[in-house]
């Protein structure tokens, strides 16, 4: 079973969770929104009418009553005449509506009436206003939310972009520490690996020269491949221990590197595969040349396997000589990659060979990434095609000979 086909659907799982939670919020509290205004509407009614009532009676028992439901009342209003003349108000900022006593003047100021035109615009965008009959002629109330309104209309934008970054910072949190325990599980198992390959392999150089000394066989062919391998296995150790500590950079010709590697790399492979190396020679960048050719052996071995039966592989160095970049562009014609697996083949553990473990990529990613301060991706692919891997390194020589990439 897949695990990135499963990580996927987990996230689109929570992704969809997320999206049910935030529109049922949002409906709850719309639905509180629209019931509170229609209550503030039919409060304002009230207030009207109560007003109503207060001019036209002179029954000071029934007019207490009327005041004190008047005040029970909190939806800031106006009224105004006929002409648009304001009658009363109720539920203003009364620091800008009373009338205060100047104390150097000694003259009571008025109170703003500016703030009362303000508010009343403000109110005649908010709703409709409520007509009311007094002493035969047309008055109107003007009112607008009441700030408790106000408040909740915001409340669900509020909640959820203080959910929206708790979210993202227990994310980051999240994913921080998995990468940190996925370098510390490479490194760990670089070093050891390295460890317990270096006894064996010191032993191993020994017996060989013993053995050339025992049975005078300095040119032995057999022995010589046994060199070889050994050899094999010291860059394979020095590899791995170069991965679990940090790398040393050392200004090289990509070009060069580059090409010894595939002049290296193209006489061990099926014959079926024709290689093509282009480039400019005068492109240099920091690198640590063991583990830069286990990046370009991922590659090419990965090429290999895309393509099945014949084909060939495309190696080009160029650049951006604004941005100061060196580019190694890998190309084969095999079987391609699909868009939705472009970053996903770069996962440890994903693979689509039976005999694959998945890391090659990975690998390879870590150490462009970490290692060399550049970046590797997916150019280019297409089903059936062939594909295009990009690295891209710091150019360490700002070359006239640069060409744009
Ligand atoms: N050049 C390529 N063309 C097509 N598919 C590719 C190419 N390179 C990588 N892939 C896809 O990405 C997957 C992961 O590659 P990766 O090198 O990480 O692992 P692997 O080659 O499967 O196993 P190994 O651990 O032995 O390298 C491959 O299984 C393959 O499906
Ligand atoms: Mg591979």
């Amino acid at each position: 079973m897949n695990p990135y086909q499963h990580k996927k659907r987990w996230k689109y799982l929570l992704l969809a969770f997320a999206v049910v939670i935030a529109s049922g919020s949002l409906f709850y509290t719309s639905y509180l929104v629209k019931n509170i205004a229609k209550s503030e509407r039919t409060r304002a009614q009230v207030w009207a009418i109560s007003m109503r009532q207060i001019l036209a009676s002179d029954d000071n028992d029934f007019l207490n009553y009327v005041f004190a439901v008047r005040d029970s009342l909190t939806v800031p209003a106006i009224i105004t005449d006929g002409k648009g003349e304001i009658v009363t108000y109720r539920g203003l900022d009364t620091t800008r509506t009373s009338i205060k006593l100047e104390a150097e003047t000694k003259k009571y100021k008025k109170y703003d009436p500016a703030y009362f035109k303000e508010e009343l615009e403000y109110m005649k965008e908010q709703h409709a206003p409520i007509k009311l009959k007094v002493f035969g002629e047309d008055n109107y109330v003007y009112y607008k939310d009441s700030p408790l309104l106000s408040q909740l209309r915001l409340f669900p934008y509020v909640q959820l972009t203080v959910i929206a970054i708790f979210l993202l910072m227990a994310y980051t949190a999240f994913s921080s520490s998995r990468k940190s325990e996925q370098d510390r599980v490479w490194v760990g198992l670089a070093k050891e690996t390295a460890h317990q390959l270096g006894t064996p392999i010191s032993s191993l150089i020994a017996w060989i020269e013993l053995m050339k000394e025992k049975f005078n066989a300095q040119d032995d062919v057999l022995i010589a491949e046994m060199e070889n391998d050994v050899k094999r296995l010291e860059i394979v150790a020095d590899r791995f221990s170069k991965i679990g500590s940090k790398a040393v950079l050392e200004e090289h010709s990509v070009y060069a590197v580059v090409k010894d590697f595939v002049d290296y790399f193209k006489v061990r492979v099926s014959k079926n595969i024709s290689f093509e190396f282009t480039g400019n020679p005068h492109l240099k960048a920091g690198l640590n040349v063991p583990l830069f050719d286990w990046v370009l052996e991922n590659l090419l071995k990965n090429a290999v396997n895309a393509i099945e039966g014949k084909g060939s592989i495309k190696v080009d160095i160029c650049g951006n000589k604004v941005k100061n970049q060196v580019f190694i562009d890998i190309t084969d014609t095999g079987k391609g990659i699909a868009r939705s697996k472009f970053d996903t083949v770069f996962q440890p553990g994903y693979t689509t060979r039976k005999r694959g473990w998945g890391l090659g990529l990975s690998l390879t990613k870590r150490i462009i990434e970490n290692y060399h301060n550049g970046q590797i991706f997916v150019k280019d692919s297409e089903l059936g095609k062939g594909t295009t891997f990009r690295i891209v390194l710091k150019n360490t020589r700002n070359d006239k000979k640069t060409t744009n990439g």
